[in-house]
């Protein structure tokens, strides 16, 4: 297997098994037809990179019948509207300045530039939320991101003056076309903006349920910097966000118009203290991902041994790679409760627990449950005080596997 990104040869260190469509919640009737991979991941020695070595097809992943939408979440409504703010504030300075989205999802963040007048373009490839976004206002093209579709937006609306994303670059296995579309889209003194999940948060936290068929790369300043040189885009500036449990937001453009901020240069000098490129961090992280399952496992064991009701809470996509796993089913966590309604009624991706609505949860409390939207945890705690004042407990598993609300 060559990386992805420098075509240097890489090598797996570490595999979590066969693994389904994280986002393929399934009805009763499809048991038994479910596209299974084996999802094992290499870091490149060469460039930095982290990645999938196998990843299924985009169009087994993303359809029109996609479940996530990212309006969901309220405390993600504010996130992305501040993210709107610093890219208006700091990058859209011309008279009639144009912001193009790829991954647009249903237009969470696209909407507060519509809100404030500004040219928008979203380009969204999934055709259920990519409708949604449309009857919300925000202009938005159902296309996958490359050098055909930037060439073609730039022709009907010009070039951009900055090209955003959220949780979206590492879905693209293809980095090398996104940065050639990005490189035809932007004017000389663009900027490119996009945040993901970060490689540093993920190894100090074992936080593995971020490694998902959905994410091919998890990027850190040094691999981002690396990916994207060879077309004249450096890393301008690095910020660390709290979304997704750690994530960073990336900026970059083009030299000749932009000075660097020492936040680079200081992120890097962080990673590689941290060991984010070398083979013992990730035989280390590899190590803390099969303790963290020995735990999870037994605590849910005793549990069951014990006569407890253990339920989880929010269908994540995240949480299929944990269930999976660490082989989790009905028999350890009796239904998992979540407010998406495309999710309710349907089993989770691979071990087929069923997922219910939160009135379940509510109208009849359980006396565990498994917290596997561990990244809204404050959110989720604030509403759910009832629950504690019921005695309920949370299991959490990042950092590590514990007990809360005792
Ligand atoms: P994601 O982490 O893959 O974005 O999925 C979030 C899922 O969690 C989504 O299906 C909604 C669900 N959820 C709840 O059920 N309750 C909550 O309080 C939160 C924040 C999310
Ligand atoms: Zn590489």
């Amino acid at each position: 297997m060559k990386c992805r990104v420098c075509d240097q040869p890489i090598e797996p260190f570490m595999s979590f098994g066969q693994q389904p469509i994280a986002n393929h919640f399934i009805t009763p009737d499809q048991k038994g037809n479910e596209y299974f991979f084996e999802m094992e991941v290499a870091t490149c020695s060469n460039c930095g990179m982290f990645q999938l070595i196998e990843q299924p097809d985009p169009e087994v992943m993303f359809h029109d019948n996609y479940a996530f939408f990212s309006q969901t979440s309220k405390s993600m409504q504010v996130h992305f509207k501040a993210f709107a703010d610093y890219v208006t504030e700091n990058y859209l300075k011309s008279e009639d300045p144009f912001v193009v989205e790829v991954g647009s999802n249903d237009g969470i963040m696209l909407r507060n530039f519509k809100n404030d007048g500004i040219r928008h373009l979203g380009i969204e490839p999934s055709g259920n939320v990519a409708e949604v976004a449309r009857k919300d206002g925000v202009e938005t093209l159902c296309a996958f991101f490359g050098e055909d579709t930037a060439n073609d937006v730039k022709a009907k609306h010009g070039a951009a003056d900055a090209i955003l994303s959220a949780n979206v670059m590492c879905h693209i296995p293809d980095i090398h076309s996104v940065a050639k579309g990005v490189a035809a889209l932007l004017k000389p003194e663009g900027v490119f903006v996009f945040e993901d999940p970060y490689l540093g948060d993920v190894v100090q936290k074992t936080s593995y349920d971020q490694i998902y068929d959905e994410h091919v790369f998890l990027f850190s300043a040094t691999s981002v910097g690396n990916a994207f040189k060879d077309y004249g885009l450096v890393l301008i500036d690095v910020l660390p966000q709290v979304t997704h449990g750690g994530s960073m937001r990336y900026v970059l453009g083009r030299p000749e118009h932009h000075e660097i901020s020492e936040n680079v240069s200081r992120q890097q000098a962080w990673e590689d203290e941290m060991g984010l490129a070398k083979p013992e961090t990730f035989e280390k992280f590899k190590q803390n991902c099969e303790k963290s399952r020995e735990d999870l496992v037994s605590l849910l064991k005793d549990l069951k041994a014990k006569n407890k009701r253990v339920v989880g809470y929010a269908a994540t996509s995240k949480s299929t790679t944990v269930l999976n796993y660490c082989d989790i089913g009905p028999d350890l966590i009796e239904y998992i409760s979540d407010t998406t309604p495309e999710k309710q009624g349907k089993l989770s991706p691979g071990k087929h627990i069923p997922v219910k609505p939160h009135a379940e949860f509510a109208n009849n409390y359980p006396e565990y449950a498994v917290l596997f939207a561990w990244n809204h945890a404050k959110e989720i705690r604030a509403n759910e005080t009832k629950y504690d004042e019921a005695n309920g407990k949370w299991v959490y598993f990042v950092p590590e596997v514990s007990i809360h609300g005792e």
